[in-house]
């Protein structure tokens, strides 16, 4: 009799000690949430993990549960990536953000993440479908590359109707260049494809003379942006950018050639950043198209919350597949001075 009431108490002690039972039902006073970006000096997707930060920090206090925040830089290597993935599952993350550097290249990740049963929200930077449908515990946030495209194309053709001196040979065509992203970049390529297509879906015939790749960058941007300058000169109507950035890299150029202001070819670009919207309000581009970036921090902030907490996802609003998109808003020259980014509800 006695030796079996020990045995019970040894066996509890056992149970406790190895964290069975209680330990799980414990409420959860702390959580890890590690992010890897593609490039950390990438405008867009810095402000975006300002964001994330600060909602973060204000989600900690109103839980009064710890959310550690640490992101990594890939530095536009996959491998420096796919090791960081390894080291975050290795020091016990409950969730993991990705900003693949390869878009087309999460295997190792989705491996490695599904091995050890660590939910992986990719962003901004879209995976293909199989990919994401490979494991019920992969996310996706970001938006429709499509939608931008067509916004940045109406602003263009809106722009060409109402603004005559803007057929500068006065031919009724828009003769127009591209400054293109990343080459494989879902934005790259979707958005210079609806752009141009709505531009003529429009009524707006347009006659593209050139493009150039310039990898979401300002610099790279105003280096291409010259060359092109070079070679077609006044007849440029038209710079359809595929973000801001690059848009402000070529009126960069356009400066550093000392062209007056109301020569120049119609700017338009994509994010809505501050210097963006900046460019917009003075007049230098034509308009922009904001991408949201707080409402797609925050609801990166929300999933990781839930994923690493209950995990009950029943309350985020998941679209097919596991994904969350958020709307774009055109924002045109006129519509600029008012605009104000939507901000997230709950921040
Ligand atoms: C796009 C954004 C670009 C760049 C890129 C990086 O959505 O418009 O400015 O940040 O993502 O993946």
């Amino acid at each position: 009799m006695k030796k079996k009431k020990w045995l019970v108490i040894i066996m509890a002690g056992l149970l406790m000690l190895s964290g069975c039972g209680s330990v799980t039902d414990q409420p959860v006073k702390s959580i890890k949430i590690g992010i890897s970006v593609y490039d950390q000096y990438d405008t867009f997707v810095a402000q975006m993990m300002s964001a994330f930060n600060s909602y973060a920090t204000k989600k900690q206090e109103l839980t009064g549960i710890t959310i550690n925040v640490e992101i990594y830089n890939a530095s536009g290597s996959q491998s420096t990536q796919n090791e960081q993935v390894e080291s975050m599952i290795k020091e016990g993350y409950n969730v993991i953000c990705i900003n693949l550097v390869d878009r087309t290249d999460p295997t190792t990740i989705i491996d490695m993440a599904e091995k050890n049963n660590v939910p992986v929200i990719f962003f901004n930077r879209e995976l293909v479908e199989e990919d994401l449908g490979r494991w019920d515990k992969l996310y996706y946030v970001g938006a429709e590359a499509f939608e931008s495209g067509i916004m940045e194309g109406e602003l263009a053709a809106e722009a060409f109707e109402e603004r005559e001196q803007l057929d500068k040979n006065k031919d009724g065509i828009f003769q127009y260049i591209v400054l293109e992203g990343e080459v494989g970049h879902q934005d790259s390529i979707v958005r210079t494809e609806y752009s141009v297509n709505t531009i003529i879906q429009k009524g707006v015939p347009v006659e593209k003379l050139g493009y150039a790749i310039a990898n979401w960058n300002r610099a790279q941007a105003q280096t291409k942006m010259s060359q092109l300058w070079e070679e077609y000169g006044d007849k440029i109507e038209l710079v359809l950018a595929n973000n801001d950035d690059m848009a402000l890299g070529a009126i960069d150029a356009l400066k550093a050639q000392n062209i007056p202001q109301k020569d120049w070819p119609a700017v338009v670009g994509i994010d809505g950043t501050d210097v963006g919207l900046e460019a917009v309000r003075d007049g230098e581009m034509i308009g922009t198209v904001y991408n949201d970036k707080e409402g797609q921090a925050a609801s990166m902030l929300e999933l990781a919350y839930t994923l690493s907490t209950d995990g009950d996802v029943s309350s985020i609003a998941l679209m097919e597949n596991n994904t969350i998109r958020l709307p774009y808003i055109k924002v045109s020259a006129k519509e600029a001075k008012e605009f104000t980014p939507p901000g997230a509800a709950g921040y």
